[in-house]
């Protein structure tokens, strides 16, 4: 009889055993052999694989791990319980000794705000980044700077996946000052130079009347996929809002501007993003192929709950930390980080009737909506019905106190809100934890409260949203850790390693102080 898999020597039987999902361990325990039975219940190294999918992160590819597997897995439990509890924090602060413009974004490990405004445009001509986590030898907290040297105006990040920083700048042209060409620049963040992948390091989106007004934008990246929105809101027609989507690496357009009417855009997949419809109140995905001559195409749209008549969405932003990537090139020193196919992608809502503008969070649990899109049938006219995907794929939040100055306040399965009024009344930091796991752990435990924190498990729930019908269900809980330390931040953000708490003079940023939690 040739050797069956079960007469390999127990160390090739574990190390095939490493490579299979969770749900395929579980199932060889469950077959009832006492070899394989034994050799599962015994190992240190599938339990901590077993962790790091349960905890939605992976081990940081590129540290020097000097730790073996069990000290790996007591530092990832660390960390779990850190995040949970508030607990194990070291504080730091970030002064910013110059005057930054509005825009900014926030890397895995780093914060990046425009660099100071040009006198004359009162524009940034280039963006300013800084360390986030506590500094160390290899990584000291000094500011640096990559310069476009014209006027930007937004700035989208691959750094993971990347190393890429793509800025948006704005030029009139000499020869026709009522003409501005519009251009997207890919830099290498670590060199300030142009991007070494990018065939071409200026992509020229198009030339626009001055008298237009600068657009709002959006800037997402994912791959060789640049997704860029230009809206000009400050021109009546509209007629130029367009949503245009590049491969960056050889600067070649991949489809044909398309008329949008709203600035947000999330990837849901490398080739999936979603691009809000604020007029049709839905949210449509668009397909982008992997070959560079097939044309992107919408194949899906899921609809928002109907709205009250007089009310309509105004704006969406979303965010969704990390992004999908195929590669990591750039990592932060995290030892875990977030798996991106895990991270909930977070939607803030500006909702105006007639006489009241209201804020909404919604929440989207990624992989189960990847999973219902995956089932559904292709649209037939109008898309997938709300009651055919919300209540299953969401969380609504009540925002109405939430400060949403910022929309990086996701990362991973967590999010970090504090009260709007947190400057003049100092209020408890909020994270929510949307991991499954850890909802039925702390249901089962009834943990007492911790030191730092108030931990609960919130259910699922029902809403009724301002401008919304009717009342809204939410299938999603999550755990609720609640500071017992009170902050007068005007905003938290959150990434990989820390909440950042900024604090903001009389248009932007000054300083920003650093919770590092691990
Ligand atoms: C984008 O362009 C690069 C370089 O020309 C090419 O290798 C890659 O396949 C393209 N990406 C897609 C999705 O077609
Ligand atoms: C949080 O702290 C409490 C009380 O100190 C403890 O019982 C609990 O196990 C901790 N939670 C986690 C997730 O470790």
């Amino acid at each position: 009889m040739p050797p069956q898999f079960l007469d390999l020597p127990p160390e090739l039987i574990l190390s095939c055993l490493a490579n299979l999902p969770r749900v395929d361990i579980d199932s060889c325990v469950k077959c009832g052999n006492r070899l394989l039975h034994g050799i599962i219940a015994s190992s240190v190294l599938l339990r901590y694989l077993r962790e790091q999918e349960l905890a939605g992160v992976e081990e940081n590819p590129s540290l020097p791990w000097a730790l073996g597997i069990s000290e790996r897995l007591a530092k990832l439990k660390e960390r779990e319980t850190a995040w949970q509890n508030f607990s194990g924090l070291s504080t730091h602060s970030i002064a910013l000794d110059f005057v930054p413009t509005g825009i900014y974004e926030l890397g895995s490990d780093i914060f990046l705000v425009g660099n100071p405004a040009d006198p004359l445009t009162r524009m940034s001509t280039g963006v300013k980044y800084v360390n986030t986590s506590p500094a160390s030898n290899s990584t000291p907290s000094e500011w640096g700077e990559v310069k476009a040297d014209k006027p930007v105006i937004d700035f989208g990040t691959a750094l993971e996946e990347h190393d890429l920083l793509a800025m948006v700048t704005y030029t009139p042209y000499d020869t026709d000052p009522q003409m501005a060409s519009v251009d997207v620049m890919l830099f290498s963040l670590s060199t300030g130079a142009p991007h070494p992948l990018a065939a071409n390091p200026t992509l020229h989106i198009q030339d626009v009347q001055v008298d237009h007004g600068h657009p709002y934008t959006s800037l997402e990246i994912s791959g060789t996929t640049l997704a860029l929105s230009l809206l000009y809101w400050d021109y009546d027609e509209r007629d130029c809002d367009t949503l245009h989507i590049y491969n960056w690496t050889s600067g070649e357009a991949r489809m044909e501007p398309y008329g949008v009417y709203n600035t947000g855009l999330i990837f849901l997949r490398e080739d999936l993003l979603i691009v809000p419809d604020t007029l049709g109140a839905q949210l449509d995905i668009l397909y982008i192929p992997p070959a560079d001559d097939d044309l992107p195409q919408f194949v899906q749209s899921c609809l928002l709950p109907a709205m009250k008549p007089d009310t309509i969405i105004h704006d969406i932003q979303c965010r969704g930390a990390p992004n999908p990537r195929a590669a990591l090139r750039r990592t932060s020193r995290a030892p875990f980080l977030p798996r991106p196919s895990d991270a909930i992608i977070l939607l803030g809502l500006q909702v105006a009737s007639e006489t009241d503008i209201a804020n909404h969070i919604l929440v989207i649990h990624r992989p189960t909506l990847l999973r219902l899109l995956d089932a559904a049938a292709p649209p037939e006219g109008k898309g997938l019905e709300w009651a055919a995907w919300g209540p299953q794929c969401t969380r609504w939040l009540d925002a109405r106190d939430v400060s949403m100055r910022y929309i990086t306040t996701t990362v991973g399965q967590r999010l970090v809100t504090i009260g709007r009024d947190a400057p003049d009344v100092p209020a408890p930091i909020r994270v929510l934890n949307f991991n499954s796991r850890d909802v039925e752990a702390q249901r089962g435990s009834g943990a007492p409260d911790g030191p730092h924190a108030t931990v609960r498990v919130v259910e699922a729930g029902t809403l009724t949203p301002e401008g919304f019908e009717e009342p809204i269900v939410s299938l999603i809980p999550f755990v609720e850790t609640c500071s017992r330390e009170l902050f007068d931040y005007g905003a938290v953000l959150i990434n990989d390693e820390n909440i950042l708490g900024a604090r903001f003079g009389e248009r932007n940023v000054e300083s920003i102080v650093v919770h590092h939690i691990g």
